[in-house]
Parts: structure tokens; C-alpha cells; sequence
């Protein structure tokens, strides 16, 4: 423990080379100079960052030690002082202390008594040290640091959050499905004041009307049968923490009035109850669809609309954010190949040109499905094309029609045309064919003979 760095500045040569033959016995690398201007020298060289501790002289002709401290901590302020101030002088190692020393020792000394200040000293430091350390783990692993991504998109979407993270305020993640709505709502709440306080979220799409109601805001008991004894909602549950309502667009009209109460008055009243019960939550809300339609169409109460929307953050889709793929293929291969506890594979070149030219309609979800599947099936160290499913391989997106241009002047002939559309509705379903038979409204016994006549299995291939 003791190969902490030790500075001794003392105007007599003889004291420091007593202090640093004693403190070398004790383990410390110690290095000692007559003149504190040559400690001021080091400081402003950021060289006195090598040291863990200054054992300064209080009376020394260029200036006085505790002069000396004040310099150096200006450059370094965290690097820990001992003054050593002459028998009696109280006073001076009172001021040494209130202008910033960690210590001090009074001359002359016992040698055991110093020997016990400097360990104190540099004890108390490493357990700051280390705090310090443990906390910067911990943070590192909350927050957005889970949130896989370096594509400008996600760079100004990081910057968002966290300005978000510092408000109190409403907010409203809209995003396509899969495209993590979930891991942004859980950084908004790490990254926020509340962040030790409950996070709490609620799926308003998978659960019925009345079980939805009941869980949302609890219950008195007998406020219907089977409800044998009071029940605390979940929103109360969060109590001084965040509550996260996801799917919000598939709320029934009933919650929704309700809702909109807990955001203007800050109360909710349990089912059966008579008196309201005040909440202190801080509400973040996700939806994939787009709700500003839904309240065109009536579905979605345009207050709780505006009462929700004040901070708006949308997740762009994975297709848009460029080189977002190659890292959170390479972090989700990580992930898998940890937890089947086999070796680390590598994506192969051809293998990630079939990721960078999907549609990934399905996000970031499906791109961690397919990671752990393509994982699961690669015989060897590298994930291959053949390693991912068809549906990825297949040429996706857009049917491959002519375009319109060429169309007026030589149209295509019916096969042509056929041969891409039953192509596209294909790739669409993910080569589901009792799917893709319906859609193109043929039975599934024509559409294996199609897929044959055209050899769309061996087309839908990349090569
Ligand atoms: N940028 C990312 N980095 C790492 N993992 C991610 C990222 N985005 C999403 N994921 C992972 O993808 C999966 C889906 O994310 P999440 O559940 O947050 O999406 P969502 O938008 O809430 O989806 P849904 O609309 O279907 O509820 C999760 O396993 C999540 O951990
Ligand atoms: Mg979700």
C-alpha cells in the first residue's frame, strides 16, 4: 500500500534528507527540494500530478509553505497538502488548514506521530480515489452508455436525451417498433435527478381495459369483487421517481381522462376511492404510431396529446442512421458469443454488406434476433452470409419495377412484372408463402409452382 509519492519541500537540506531516509523506510518514493519555487516549477509543468502528497515547511525564505500550497493547488487541486509548522504555533496550523492542508505536523516531532499522519493522509486519499472510481463505473454502465451507436443521428439524439435527462418535464419518445424507445426512456430516468428513485413502466397495449385501469391507479378494497384489500397503483408506486407508459397509443379513452388528471393536478383517486391521493411522478410516454393522426381521427384526446408532447425525442429508424449497423452487429455478436460461451466471432465483409443493404423494418430488435441466430448457426469463427436468414438475403424493399418512364413507352410483359411483385411480396413477409399466398390472392400450391417456374429461391440470394 505504501508506493504513494511523496514531496518534501524544506529550506534545510538536513530535514529532508532525514524526512525522505524516513519515509523510504515506510515504502513511500519519496523526492525532496530546498526551495519552493521549484515545487511552483513542477506544479506548473503538471509534474506534481506524479505526487500523491506535498510535505511543505511553513517557514521558508521565498515564501511560506502554506503561499506554496495555495500555487500548486491552483494548478492541482486535489493534491493533498501537510504543513509542518514550528512547536506552539497554533494559530499558523489552524490557517494551514482552513486555506486547504490536509494535515500538519508540529516540529519538532516524534517520528512515529508523522509516520501515522502521512499513512492517515494517504489512506483517506486512496478511499476517495477509489469511490471516485467506482463511481464512474457505475455511471458508465447507466445511462446511454447501453445505447449502442455513433451515427450523427444518434449523436444528436444522445445530445437530447441528456438535455432532456436535466428537465422534469413531460416527455414523448416516438419511434418505429424495435428502434429502442425503451433503453431511452431508461436513460432519460438514469441520466435525471430521480435516477434513485423508482422506474416503473407499464405496457398500456397488453393489458385489458379494467386490469389496465386497476393497475394504473390501484384500488380501495371491495371497490369491485375480488378486490379483498387496498391496492397501491403502480403510478403511486413510482412515487418521486419516473413512470413510463408505454404504447400509449392503444389507451382506452376512460384511462386517457384520467391520465390527463394525474399530469394537470398531480393527484389520482384509486378505484372505489373517494379522496384523491397526490403523486409525484415525472411521466415519459412512448408510442410507434403516429399519435397526431390518432387525434385527428379521434382516437386520442388532443389535451393529453399537448399535456404529453412538451418534450418531444424520436428515435430515428435503423435504415436511417448510417454506420449505426456494423457496431451494434459487432456488440450484439459480443453479447451472444458471451453468453453461448463460445469464442468471439467475426463478421465476414460479405456477411455485413447484407446488413448495411436491409430495410430492418423491425429495428434494432431484429437486427439483434438475427445476430443471435446468425451465432447460434455459424460453424466456425465467422458469421457468413449463409450464416443470416433468407429473408435478410433477399433483395427487401422496393419491388424491382421498371420505372415509369420506360414503362410509357415499352410496358413490360405480364411475367416480368408478375415475377417481381411475387419477388417483393416475398421478401415482405420473410418467404412466409401461406402470407405471401394470400396477399397476391393466388392458393399456396400456385405460388410454390410460381416460385419454381421463376427460380425466385436461387434470385432472392444475394451473390
Ligand atoms: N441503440 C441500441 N443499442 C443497443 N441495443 C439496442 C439499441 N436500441 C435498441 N436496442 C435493443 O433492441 C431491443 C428493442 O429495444 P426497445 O425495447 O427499447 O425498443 P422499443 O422501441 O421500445 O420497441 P417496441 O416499440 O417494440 O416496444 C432491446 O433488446 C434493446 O436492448
Ligand atoms: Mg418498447
Amino acid at each position: 500500500m505504501n508506493d504513494a509519492k511523496i514531496l518534501i519541500i524544506d529550506d534545510e537540506q538536513s530535514m529532508c534528507q532525514f524526512m525522505e531516509i524516513m519515509l523510504q523506510k515506510e515504502g513511500y518514493q519519496v523526492s525532496s527540494d530546498t526551495s519552493a519555487e521549484k515545487a511552483i516549477q513542477l506544479a506548473n509543468k503538471g509534474e506534481t500530478s506524479e505526487f500523491d502528497l506535498v510535505i511543505a515547511d511553513l517557514m521558508m525564505p521565498e515564501m511560506t509553505g502554506i503561499e506554496l500550497m495555495e500555487k500548486v493547488k491552483k494548478r492541482q487541486p486535489d493534491i493533498d497538502f501537510i504543513i509542518m509548522t514550528a512547536f506552539g504555533s497554533v494559530e499558523s496550523a489552524i490557517d494551514a488548514l482552513k486555506k486547504g492542508a490536509s494535515e500538519y505536523i508540529t516540529k519538532p516531532f516524534k517520528v512515529d506521530e508523522v509516520k501515522y499522519t502521512i499513512r492517515k493522509c494517504i489512506e483517506k486519499r486512496r478511499v476517495i480515489d477509489e469511490n471516485r472510481e467506482l463511481r464512474r463505473q457505475l455511471s458508465e454502465s447507466k445511462g446511454l452508455s447501453k445505447f449502442i451507436g455513433n451515427s450523427p443521428q444518434v449523436e444528436k439524439l444522445k445530445e437530447i436525451v441528456q438535455r432532456v435527462a436535466a428537465t422534469d418535464s413531460t416527455v414523448l419518445i416516438t419511434g418505429e417498433s424495435g428502434s429502442g424507445k425503451e433503453l431511452i426512456a431508461r436513460a432519460i430516468h438514469e441520466l435525471s435527478p430521480r435516477a434513485d428513485k423508482p422506474f416503473i413502466s407499464i405496457n398500456c397495449g397488453a393489458l385489458p381495459e379494467t386490469l389496465l385501469e386497476s393497475e394504473l391507479f390501484g384500488y380501495k378494497k371491495g371497490a369491485f369483487t375480488g378486490a379483498g384489500k387496498d391496492k397501491i397503483g403502480q403510478l403511486k408506486a413510482a412515487d418521486g421517481g419516473t413512470f413510463f407508459l408505454d404504447e400509449l397509443g392503444t389507451t382506452p379513452q376512460s384511462i386517457q381522462v384520467k391520465l390527463l388528471r394525474v399530469l394537470e393536478q398531480r393527484e389520482l383517486t384509486p378505484l372505489g376511492g373517494t379522496t384523491p391521493i397526490p403523486v409525484d411522478i415525472r411521466l415519459i410516454a412512448a408510442t410507434n404510431s403516429d399519435l397526431e393522426s390518432e387525434v385527428d381521427a379521434g382516437n386520442f384526446r388532443a389535451d393529453l396529446f399537448y399535456r404529453l408532447n412538451v418534450l418531444p425525442v424520436n428515435i430515428p429508424p435503423l435504415r436511417e442512421r448510417e454506420g449505426d449497423i456494423p457496431l451494434l452487429a459487432a456488440h450484439f455478436i459480443e453479447k451472444f458469443s458471451k453468453k453461448l460461451g463460445s469464442k468471439q466471432k467475426r463478421l465476414s465483409e460479405a456477411a455485413l454488406n447484407v446488413l448495411n443493404n436491409y430495410q430492418w423494418h423491425g429495428n434494432v430488435r431484429e437486427l439483434e434476433n438475427v445476430m443471435e441466430q446468425a451465432v447460434l448457426l455459424s460453424k466456425n469463427d465467422q458469421i457468413n452470409p449463409e450464416d443470416l436468414p433468407d429473408k435478410i438475403r433477399g433483395t427487401g424493399g422496393r419491388p424491382p419495377l421498371p420505372e415509369s418512364a420506360e414503362f410509357e413507352s415499352s410496358p413490360p410483359p405480364l411475367s416480368v412484372m408478375e415475377e417481381a411483385y411475387i419477388l417483393y411480396v416475398l421478401n415482405q413477409t420473410g418467404w412466409n408463402k401461406a402470407k405471401s399466398a394470400k396477399i397476391l390472392g393466388i392458393d399456396t400450391s400456385t405460388l410454390y409452382r410460381k416460385i419454381d417456374r421463376y427460380k425466385l429461391k436461387e434470385k432472392a440470394k444475394v451473390e
